[in-house]
C-alpha cells in the first residue's frame, strides 16, 4: 500500500452491464491481490430504485459469475462491498449531486475517482452537474475523470465534449478509457517492435505486403440493442479500438516510452490515414448484419429480430475496411480491417503478410500463395505470437510445408495475464495516463471515421447484406478483399 487515503471510486450508471461485467469483477482481483493503493469505497450512482443493500447483493453476484465456479475470496468480496453505498438518482438532478456531496464530505479528505459508465448521452448532463455541485476539486486529495467510449458520436460532439469536460476538470485529471489498451498483448504490440532489433527493420512498404487486423466477436448485441442501434460496429469497435490498434502497428518509436510521446506517434498515423470520402468511402468499406444462425451449437436470432431492435434497422454489425497510411514508411501497403459480432468465434489478432520472395526456386510453391511468411500477433482469447515460414518437407522432392515458430503467454510465463480493466483502473488509481487517449486522438480517430458514416447514410440502404449468425460474413466479404488486390497474386481474409 502506498498511500493510505481512501479512494471514493464512484460509478455513475452502476446498474448497468459495464460495471457488472468489468468494473466490480476488476476490482475484486485488484483488492484480492492487494494491487489497489489505498482503501477502496465504491459509490453507485444511478436511477434505479435500488438502495444500498441491492448494490451489495448485485456487486457479489457480478464478482461470482465472473469467477465462473472458481473459488471466491470472500475476505477480498467483503472488502469491496460492505462499504459500497448507493446515490439513487436521475443524472439531471441537483439533488443528487447533493447526495453524493454528502457521502464524500463525510469521508473528507478522500481521493475522488468518477466514472462515467453511464448511457453516454448522459455524460455531458453528469459532467455539469459534478461541476456545479464543486465536487472536481478536493483540498489534500485527487479528483480524477474515467470517461468511457463512445467520446463522441462524430467530431463536433467529440469536441463538444471536450469543451465542457475541459469547463470542469483539467486535462490532467482527464481519462478517456478505450480497454483495447490495457490488454497486455495490445501493449506487447511495443515492446515486440521496439524492444527487439530484428522485426523493426521488416516493419515498412519495402517488407510488408499488407496487414488485417481482425477483431472478431462470436456473442451478439445482447442487451445493449438501445445503445448499439445508435452506435454500430464503426462507433462501437472502429473509431477507437480498431484505429488504435492500427497506429500502434503503424507508428514510429517514440522518443521516449513517456505518455505524451507516445500518444504523440499514434496521432501522427490517425493524421496520416488517406482519408475515406464520398465514393471512396463506399469502394474501401464493406458492412453487413448477422441474420439468424448457429453459434456454439445453440441456434441464435439474428439481428432485426434482437429485443430493441427496430424490424428495418440498418445499422451494421459487420464492418471491414481497407485502410492506406500515407507517410513514408507504409505508402501503398493496405491495411484490412475486419470487425464483427456473431462471428465465427471470439478472436482478436494482427497479421503482418510478408512480400514473397523475388524469385520463385522451388517451383511454384514458394512461400507465397497458399503459405507466405505471416507474422500473428495473437491478442484474444490466447496471447501470443506466430511466425510462419517456409521448410524444405522431408523428402527427396523440395517440397516445401509452411511451419511455425509460435510464442505463448501462458506456456511461456505461466500466469494469466491481468485484465484490461484492472490494469486500467489501477492505472487511474496511480495517476498514469499512459494508457488513454488524448483528446487530439480522439478527434483525429473521428475526423477520419465521420466521413465514413456520412457516405453510407447519403446511399439511404434499406436492408444491409445479412450474414448467419456464427460464420464470417457474407460472401460479399471475400470478394471485398480480393479485388482490393487486382494487382497481387492473392489475397484472402486469414482463415480463423
Ligand atoms: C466494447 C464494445 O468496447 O468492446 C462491445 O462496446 C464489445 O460491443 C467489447 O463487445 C469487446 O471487448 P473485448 O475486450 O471483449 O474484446
Amino acid at each position: 500500500m502506498q498511500n493510505e487515503q481512501s479512494i471514493a471510486f464512484i460509478i455513475f450508471g452502476i446498474t448497468g452491464d459495464l460495471a457488472y461485467r468489468k468494473l466490480i469483477p476488476s476490482l475484486y482481483t485488484l483488492i484480492k491481490e492487494e494491487r489497489i493503493p489505498a482503501p477502496l469505497k465504491v459509490i453507485g450512482f444511478a436511477r434505479r430504485d435500488w438502495s444500498d443493500e441491492p448494490l451489495r447483493q448485485r456487486m457479489r453476484e457480478a464478482v461470482s459469475e465472473s469467477l465462473d465456479g472458481r473459488e471466491i475470496d470472500t475476505a477480498a468480496l467483503e472488502t469491496l462491498v460492505a462499504p459500497a453505498c448507493y446515490v439513487r438518482s436521475s443524472f439531471e438532478e441537483p439533488q443528487g449531486y447533493q447526495h453524493l456531496e454528502a457521502v464524500l464530505d463525510e469521508l473528507h479528505p478522500i481521493h475522488r475517482l468518477f466514472y462515467l459508465a453511464a448511457p453516454p448521452d448522459e455524460y455531458p448532463v453528469i459532467i455539469e452537474q459534478i461541476g456545479q455541485a464543486r465536487l472536481a476539486n478536493c483540498s489534500g486529495a485527487w479528483t480524477r475523470i474515467v470517461i468511457e467510449k463512445p467520446y463522441g458520436r462524430d467530431l463536433a460532439s467529440a469536441m463538444a465534449l471536450d469543451e465542457k469536460v475541459h469547463r470542469v476538470f483539467k486535462e490532467e485529471q482527464i481519462y478517456r478509457i478505450d480497454h483495447y489498451l490495457g490488454k497486455n498483448t495490445v501493449q506487447n504490440i511495443l515492446v515486440f517492435r521496439f524492444a527487439n532489433g530484428i522485426f523493426e527493420p521488416l516493419w515498412n512498404r519495402n517488407y510488408v505486403d499488407h496487414i488485417q487486423i481482425t477483431v472478431a466477436e462470436s456473442s451478439g448485441v445482447g442487451i445493449r440493442a438501445d445503445y448499439y442501434e445508435t452506435a454500430g460496429v464503426v462507433r462501437d469497435m472502429f473509431q477507437n479500438h480498431l484505429l488504435q490498434l492500427v497506429a500502434l502497428t503503424a507508428m514510429e518509436a517514440p522518443w521516449a516510452f513517456q505518455a505524451d510521446a507516445v500518444r504523440d506517434e499514434k496521432l501522427k498515423v490517425l493524421q496520416s490515414l488517406r482519408p475515406l470520402r464520398g465514393e471512396d468511402a463506399l469502394k474501401n468499406t464493406f458492412r453487413a448484419q448477422y441474420g439468424p444462425g448457429v453459434v456454439d451449437s445453440v441456434s441464435v436470432p439474428g439481428y432485426l429480430e434482437e429485443p430493441g431492435v427496430a424490424p428495418n434497422s440498418t445499422t451494421e454489425t459487420l464492418l471491414s475496411a481497407r485502410l492506406l497510411v500515407d507517410n513514408w514508411r507504409w505508402a501503398g501497403v493496405p491495411f484490412f480491417l475486419r470487425s464483427g459480432k456473431r462471428l465465427g468465434r471470439r478472436v482478436t489478432e494482427i497479421m503482418i503478410q510478408f512480400l514473397q520472395v523475388p524469385l520463385p526456386l522451388f517451383g511454384w510453391r514458394n512461400m507465397a500463395g497458399e503459405a507466405p511468411n505471416r507474422l500473428v500477433l495473437h491478442l484474444q482469447p490466447g496471447e501470443g505470437i506466430t511466425l510462419t515460414f517456409g521448410a524444405k518437407a522431408p523428402g527427396t522432392e523440395n517440397q516445401i510445408e509452411p511451419v511455425k515458430m509460435v510464442f505463448d503467454y501462458r506456456d511461456t510465463f505461466g500466469v494469466q495475464p491481468p485484465s484490461a480493466y484492472e490494469v486500467l483502473l489501477l492505472d487511474v488509481m496511480e495517476g498514469d495516463a499512459s494508457l488513454f487517449t488524448r483528446s487530439d486522438e480522439v478527434q483525429a480517430a473521428w475526423a477520419f471515421t465521420e466521413p465514413i458514416i456520412q457516405a453510407w447514410e447519403s446511399q439511404r440502404l434499406e436492408r444491409l447484406p445479412q450474414y448467419p449468425a456464427g460464420t464470417w460474413g457474407p460472401p460479399e466479404m471475400d470478394a471485398f478483399i480480393q479485388r482490393s488486390f487486382p494487382e497481387r497474386i492473392e489475397c484472402a481474409w486469414r482463415q480463423l
